[in-house]
């Protein structure tokens, strides 16, 4: 008997903006990482602006622009968000692979920008709503329900670069009004929602990223706070609209270890996850900021800016499940002489009993495990997993099969790993791994780095047909949905 229920949910996942395209169609507004030119392994991706009198330029992202300069897409750039892997015009063929492969739940998100371009109108663009209305009705026929992120990295660029993005609390309320209006229109169609994804990863950037700037790190807690109450807000009123609706958080899985025995590692480690973990997860599950939350506004000079409301706001929105992404573990230290080793936001010590990536991210199934426990005595709620896989290089060959036992060793062992959890008692309800269908890499902008199980034929430089392939490991999932987790050879 396996131990997976027979009810969980096996899945995939995707973003609008990593996986979509048709960045200028049907009406859809702009977002920073349609500025967003690509990258590699060494070099950080750019981002392109105009000064005020026309210059282009570009510099690294999260770097801060130069005086007067805004975002823009300039001539002779190649940007690998504007088609993606096309999934605007290919739903139909990517969905009935997903129906083929016997998924029962596809995340996504909804492009903001595709239902108030600017962020800023009073009503909605019908051509972007028709778009999502066809895909969950393509999905269900399939028998697929949707996992729906409302905030995938893809705030509006108008919201960013004219008001100041989530450091203004005005955000909060055009983020209410999108959410609103999704959550009413496909109220009969989408049970489960995400609210802002990996909302935690602002606060992982002083770990990740060497001499991030404490005044920006400060500007974080406040788009925290704005995220929070936005987030609540949409919680409270999914249930309005639909009683049976299931709301999460999703959060940058940081699951690190001490890298020593040394209690000064031991503390840091406690501290590094109170930060840039627990802080975000504590305050969506509890409704309420965590104990330890003080001592860190102190410690980075915090001023929040808050309303009275907002604390009824936050208590009334508790989220219903947790869900996070899951790729890799990291450890913490303080000792200086280690060998170090980078992951999805995170940056530590090397871990010498574990395997590496093509990319640099650990490879370790049993911190999976080790992590679901960890939420879940914290949490007591309902679990998923919204994002995992290995993001490697993979061969197309000329019979149009794609052999990938890397990936397939790498699924199985974090299955097993799920499973092992579901024996501990974790409530495990749902596993959607990250981009079922190969698309762009977020923190490279590469095609190159491929997590799917459907191989997509696009390059580094925009070739390719976009025609789509099924790897081995397509097979491999079918058999292990098929068999409810029991068979993973
Ligand atoms: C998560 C994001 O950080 O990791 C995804 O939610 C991203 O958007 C994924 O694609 C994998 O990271 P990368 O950089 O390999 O694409």
């Amino acid at each position: 008997m396996s131990v997976f229920p027979k009810d969980f949910l096996w899945g995939g996942a995707t973003a609008a903006n990593q996986y979509e395209g048709g960045w200028n169609e049907g009406g859809r507004g702009m977002t920073e990482s349609d500025c967003s030119s690509s990258g590699s392994i060494k070099s950080l991706r750019s981002v392109t602006y105009r000064l005020p009198d026309g210059t282009a330029g570009s510099c690294p992202m999260f770097a801060p622009l130069p005086e007067g300069a805004k975002l823009d897409v300039v001539e002779g750039e190649y940007y690998p968000y504007h088609d993606a892997v096309d999934f605007y015009h290919r739903h139909s063929e990517d969905i009935a692979l997903l129906g083929e492969m016997g998924i029962k739940l596809f995340r996504m998100s909804i492009a903001w920008s595709r239902i108030f371009p600017t962020g800023v109108e009073t009503e909605p663009n019908q051509e972007g709503l028709d778009f999502y209305h066809t895909v969950f009705a393509e999905l269900r026929e399939q028998g697929i329900e949707p996992l729906v992120t409302l905030c995938h990295y893809d705030t509006p660029l108008y919201i960013e670069q004219e008001l100041g993005g989530w450091e203004n609390r005005e955000t909060i309320g055009l983020f209410d009004r999108f959410a609103r209006c999704v959550m009413s229109e496909y109220k009969d169609e989408v049970r489960y929602w995400l609210t802002f994804n990996e909302i935690n990863s602002p606060l992982m950037m002083p770990s990740f990223l060497p001499n991030y700037p404490a005044a920006k790190m400060r500007s974080n807690f406040q788009v925290l706070h704005n995220q929070f109450v936005a987030s609540a807000r949409a919680v409270k009123f999914a249930h309005e609209v639909r009683e049976d609706a299931m709301v999460g958080c999703m959060l940058a899985g940081r699951c690190s270890y001490p890298f020593t025995c040394d209690p000064a590692d031991i503390i840091n480690n406690l501290q590094g996850k109170q930060e840039a973990l627990f802080y975000a997860g504590d305050t969506m599950v509890r409704g309420a900021y965590p104990s330890y939350a003080r001592r860190l506004w102190q410690a980075w000079d915090v001023e929040l800016n808050t309303e009275p409301s907002d604390f009824e706001d936050l208590a009334a929105g508790c989220v219903d499940m947790v869900t996070f992404s899951y790729y890799s573990s990291s450890t913490s230290t303080t000792h200086t002489d280690v060998e170090r080793a980078s992951g999805n936001f995170s940056s530590g010590a090397k871990n010498p009993y574990l395997q590496y990536s093509q990319w640099g991210w650990s490879i370790d199934p049993t911190g999976l495990r080790y992590f679901l426990n960890e939420l879940y005595d914290r949490y007591q709620k309902p679990l998923m997993v919204v994002e995992n896989g290995l993001g490697a290089k993979d061969v197309l060959e000329e019979d149009g099969s794609v052999h990938d036992p890397y990936r397939i060793e790498y699924m199985r062992e974090h299955v097993r790993a799920m499973g092992e959890a579901l024996a501990d008692g974790v409530d495990l309800i749902g596993y959607t791994p990250w981009g079922i269908i190969d698309l762009v890499s977020a923190s490279t902008g590469q095609m190159a780095k491929r997590y799917g199980f459907v191989y997509v034929d696009r390059d580094d430089e925009g070739n390719g047909t976009f025609d789509r392939y099924r790897k081995d490991s397509f097979f491999w999932y079918q058999k292990a949905i098929a068999s409810c987790g029991e068979d993973l050879d």
